[in-house]
């Protein structure tokens, strides 16, 4: 793409959203809001200067000068290096004639409010906002806020119990994980409820918005979870119980609420509570009184936050459903369960994790011999395998390959359950 394409997006772009109060940070595209970011006052304030080194730092480009002699729209102080639009429409009409410009302006809210209004191009506002990251992707958002609570004397014990991921940051993908059909439609209904949280808030069904994940370790409930926040563009903090599980469980309740706040501070996100059956026990069996605290103390932390009010997603996971009381279950709007793959699952999943290795194997053959594995057992298979290829200096991978790596996964299980039994 031209260099006089780009800066001309950003000139305009600056220019427009100077003069358009109406415009918030998220008409801004990913590029242009992230370098203005303004971590104080969380958002990107006004008015956007364009320097020579803005150029360059966001379109990654050097020596801009002479670039900007061929543009006869735009004025340049030496002094300042600062870059000024001259005729604003003289540049508009300019840069709608440019091959990119339309690829530019589609992921460019600011810039398809105005050309959609000129009717010089096919855009649209609507759809380029949908194209758009919001803010709440970008690690920058969530450091924004991490910096309003840095105040809250609190806050050093809150941030130790939870790991916090900005969108942008999450590496696996829903696509890259093979959900079965009860799983989509968990994933579906639960972002069209988020699409549509006004409506939701409107006629006051609150109780939406609580998911349990029910399965074995590997079978994808953390990446399901994690998955869906990158889907929708949401924070993702995650908590272990039994890290925030304190010997003095006082302690523990207390715990429970700082997280609870937490994720209500960093809302909209989705809060993700794993090893769920932890603290949730079943609380008439046990008669430790400070435990059933912290039962109940989680019981109604669950119950007083709500995705429709506070924003906050909350999904919970767990390996032992048999700890859960009944009081516990009723509390989630949707329980998901996670099986161990059947066959033709493990052979979806060997297909996408091998989609991108250069391979000769039988997926269909690999499928059978794996009875019992999990999603990522079957991970653990293809990366040995993969290792083992690269030790004769192989990219290809063969069939050989996973059948031994296969083997000397059985062998070890074999050796886990004896030592253990
Ligand atoms: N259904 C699946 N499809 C594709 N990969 C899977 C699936 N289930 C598990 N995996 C792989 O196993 C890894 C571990 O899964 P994870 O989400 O941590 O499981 P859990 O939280 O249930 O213990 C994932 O990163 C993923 O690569
Ligand atoms: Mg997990």
């Amino acid at each position: 793409m031209d260099l006089t394409t780009k800066l001309t997006e950003l000139v305009l772009t600056a220019e427009l959203y100077n003069k358009n109060e109406t415009f918030s940070a998220d008409d801004l595209p990913y590029h242009i809001r992230t370098h203005y970011w303004n971590i104080k006052d969380k958002t990107v304030s006004r008015p956007i200067y364009v320097a020579e080194i803005d150029v360059e730092k966001i379109y990654d480009v050097n020596g801009i000068r002479e670039s900007l002699k061929k543009l006869p729209f735009i004025e340049f102080e030496e002094f300042g290096s600062q870059i000024k639009l001259t005729v604003f429409d003289i540049a508009s009409k300019w840069f709608a004639k440019q091959p990119d410009a339309k690829e530019l302006i589609q992921k460019n809210p600011v810039l398809s409010h105005h050309f959609e209004k000129k009717e010089m191009l096919d855009v649209s506002y609507e759809k380029s906002k949908k194209a758009n990251k919001p803010k709440e992707a970008s690690r920058q958002w969530i450091d924004s806020l991490l910096n309003d609570i840095a105040a809250e004397k609190d806050s050093e014990d809150m941030l130790k119990l939870v790991y916090i991921l900005a969108p942008e940051e999450i590496e696996q993908t829903l696509d890259s994980l093979v959900l079965t059909e009860e799983q989509q439609n968990g994933v579906k209904r639960i972002s069209s409820a988020i699409q549509h949280r006004e409506y939701l808030k409107k006629i006051g069904l609150f109780e939406v918005g609580k998911l349990l994940f029910v399965g074995d370790t590997g079978t994808g409930k953390t990446s399901t979870a994690s998955g869906l926040a990158k889907r929708l563009h949401l924070p993702f903090i995650e908590v272990r119980l039994s890290m925030i599980t304190d010997q003095y469980l006082g302690e523990t309740a207390k715990n429970i609420d700082r997280v609870f706040h937490l994720s209500k501070k960093l809302s909209p996100c989705i809060l993700f509570i794993d090893e769920f059956d932890f603290v949730a026990k079943n609380r008439s069996s046990d008669e430790n009184a400070a435990l059933k605290r912290a039962v109940n103390t989680l019981l109604k932390a669950i119950d007083e936050i709500s995705l429709v009010r506070d924003g906050v997603l909350l999904v919970a996971a767990t390996n032992h459903p048999h700890l859960l009381d009944r009081a516990v279950w009723r509390r989630f709007d949707e329980i998901v369960d996670f099986p161990l793959p059947d066959k033709q699952i493990r052979k979806d999943i060997f297909d996408c994790i091998t989609k991108n290795i250069d391979n000769e194997i039988n997926t269909k053959e690999l499928s059978k011999l794996t009875d019992g594995y999990s999603g990522s057992d079957l991970r653990v298979v293809v990366k040995d395998a993969v290792l083992s290829a690269l030790l004769t200096d192989r990219t290809k991978l063969s069939q050989q390959d996973l059948l031994k790596a296969i083997q000397s996964f059985d062998r070890r299980i074999i050796l886990k359950t004896e030592i253990s039994s």
